[in-house]
Order: C-alpha cells, then structure tokens, then sequence
C-alpha cells in the first residue's frame, strides 16, 4: 500500500508492505544508508532514527506504525550545510568513530540531552545503554555528549 513518510522534514510518499520494518523501508525502498542495519534485533542501536523526537530501533517497528510522524535521521542533524551543534561537538571531540555506531549515538544523545539538559556523565552513559560500540570505546563520545550539554546551560 501507498503510504506518506515525513522523513528529514521532506515528505515521500511509499510502496510500503504490510511486514517491512521501518529499517527496511528507510534503507532497502527509499536507499536511506545513513542509518545502520547491525543486530536486527534491537540490541546494538545502529538503526536508531528519532520517531516524533525519540529516539526508537527501526528494526523493531513496523515501517507503517511511523505513517505521519516525523521521521529524523542523522542526516537531518545539519542544516543549511552547517553540521549541527552535537556533530560539531563530536568533532572537537574525537568522537567521530565509525559508521555504524556514531549515526545512533547522535541520535539518542541529541534527543536525550534535550529533554535532561542537567544530566551528568553517568546518567548520558545510561541513556546511551541501548547504543553499542565493541570495538573503540565511549569516553570521547560522553565528552563529547558533556560538553554540548554545558552549551546548551551557556556554559560551553
Ligand atoms: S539493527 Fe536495530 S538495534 Fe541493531
Ligand atoms: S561500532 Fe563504531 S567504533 Fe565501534
């Protein structure tokens, strides 16, 4: 069935079947990569998007459950060719690491940060649980990760 997806803030109409996963409708209909196809399961974050600012596993949702919500990827983070401010963080940071991970890590970070501004580093590596790395580590993502929340209190 035909189907509207907001996805980046661009609207797409889709052949969508009733069983696709929004993982497999984002990457294998619309050749969205930016996000990442890793357990499958709902175990590592490497398919994280942001349904309606939240974070979520696209592999465990059905593609039509997100019909009309907003939609964001990591290529929605930057805009008018300036790379968003966590992205910029991440930079400075050295917390740029691979494909796989860092889309999900931005993801959930963002959308945690946001609604916990105050959070401290303990409680930005809880929220990061659910995104798995097992190859380099997490110190310089949760720096990267502190130092936007001390831009967002005017601290940076
Ligand atoms: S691919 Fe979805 S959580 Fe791993
Ligand atoms: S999974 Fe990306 S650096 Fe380890």
């Amino acid at each position: 069935m035909i189907a509207t997806f907001s996805i980046n803030g661009r609207t797409r109409d889709v052949d969508v079947q009733p069983n696709q996963t929004l993982l497999d409708v984002l990457r294998d209909t619309l050749g969205i990569f930016d996000l990442k196809e890793g357990c499958s399961e709902g175990v590592c974050g490497a398919c994280t998007v942001l349904l309606d600012g939240r974070p979520v596993s696209s592999c465990l949702i059905l593609g039509l459950s997100a019909r009309r919500r907003r939609i964001m990827t990591v290529r929605g983070l930057a805009g008018d060719g300036e790379l968003h401010p966590l992205q910029q963080a991440f930079l400075r940071h050295g917390a740029v690491q691979c494909g796989f991970c860092t889309p999900g890590m931005l993801l959930t970070g963002l959308a945690f940060l946001e609604r916990h501004p105050n959070a401290d580093r303990a409680a930005i590596r809880e929220a990061l649980a659910g995104n798995l790395c097992r190859c380099t580590g997490y110190a310089k993502i949760l720096d990267a990760l502190e130092a936007y929340a001390r831009e967002l209190n005017g601290r940076g």
